[in-house]
């Protein structure tokens, strides 16, 4: 029988950190989670392998014979469609095996692949801008032709992250070709407000509540704060609650980051849902700790929580 890292340990739950590297995150990680009485383990997802002899089918270094109490995913990292599948396989394993892991690789898929995303929103009735993912480059041109009578479009890389890649079509002829864009077209009408500069708004979600929002403000429409867009405080109302809330629950993640756009009509609709969302941004507006909230949500969500007499011992 497989060995839980809280049962062979005294020293509360063993938490697999998955990174590409050590970095801000990792670390405000490694010190919330300690301050509950975990220990963060930080790794490679691609260092993680199957091997059959042994009792679970999976090697995690640093775990040796045991799995994991609770994986967290920061990183997937980059790699050839057959390594991150090989990643993914490992996670949807140790799903099967029991291991809780946030988020889950079914919610990783459904938000890194932006369509997924935009499907999941459109059928739930959360109100998001019209959106097309299509491989045809004819029928491409075609849509553009038909939709920029009504207003540009902003292209995406399906994948894509940190605001990396969009562009704003006005025109079939704006189309880049198909093989810059890894052979998809993800097209969503164009709803940024230009009033004085750009902003939208981020809320970070946990375990079904707000733990922080901002707005970002920027000069240009892309509103990434890695593109040099000013996070400024902002006081989370219901219509952002409500939509945050139900895009998260949508994915079926444990914690997403939202980005939410005002359009002309004074509405708000989800642009993207983040399942490995960075809060660097997010903390510098932000009083209380986020890594904290994260620890505390996650842990009292898979029963991992000690009770302070563990915490004293
Ligand atoms: N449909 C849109 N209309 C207007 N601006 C958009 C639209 N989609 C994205 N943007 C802008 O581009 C930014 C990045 O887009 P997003 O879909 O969040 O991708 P990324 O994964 O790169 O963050 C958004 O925060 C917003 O400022
Ligand atoms: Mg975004």
């Amino acid at each position: 029988m497989l060995l839980s890292a809280k049962a062979a340990s005294s020293s509360g739950p063993q938490i697999a950190l998955f990174i590409d590297k050590v970095e801000w995150h990792a670390r405000e990680l490694t010190r919330a989670f300690a301050a509950l009485g975990a220990r963060i383990v930080p790794l490679r997802l691609s260092a993680c392998s199957f091997d059959t002899r042994r009792s679970s089918g999976i090697a995690i270094p640093g775990f040796g014979a045991r799995l994991p109490d609770l994986v967290l995913v920061r990183a997937v990292g980059l790699g050839s469609f057959e390594s991150i599948t090989l990643r993914l396989g490992i996670l949807h394993a140790l799903t099967e095996l029991g291991v809780p892991i946030a988020n889950t690789p079914r919610a990783i898929e459904r938000c890194v692949d932006k369509s997924t995303t935009s499907f999941l929103c459109f059928h739930n009735k959360i109100p998001t801008p019209e959106t097309f993912a299509l491989q045809s480059p004819r029928q491409a041109r075609a849509l553009v032709r038909r939709e920029c009578a009504r207003g540009p479009l902003v292209l995406k890389p399906l994948f894509g992250a940190q605001g990396r890649g969009l562009k704003l079509i006005r025109h079939e002829d704006d189309l880049p070709d198909i093989e810059l864009l890894a052979g998809v077209y993800y097209l969503q009408r164009f709803v940024g407000i230009d009033r004085g500069g750009y902003s939208d708004i981020r809320v970070l979600v946990a375990q079904g509540r707000v733990i922080a929002a901002m707005t970002r403000r920027a000069d240009h429409w892309i509103t990434n704060v890695k593109l040099g867009a000013r996070p400024e405080p902002v006081q989370i109302d219901d219509e952002m609650r409500d939509l945050a809330l139900r895009a998260t629950a949508a994915v079926d993640a444990d914690f997403a980051g939202v980005d939410l756009l005002r359009g002309a009509d004074g509405r708000l609709t989800v642009i993207e849902v983040n399942s490995m969302p960075g809060w660097q941004g997010l903390q510098s507006v932000t009083d209380l700790s986020i890594a904290e909230e994260l620890a505390a949500a996650l842990l009292a969500r898979y029963g991992l929580m000690s009770t302070p007499a563990e915490l004293a011992s």
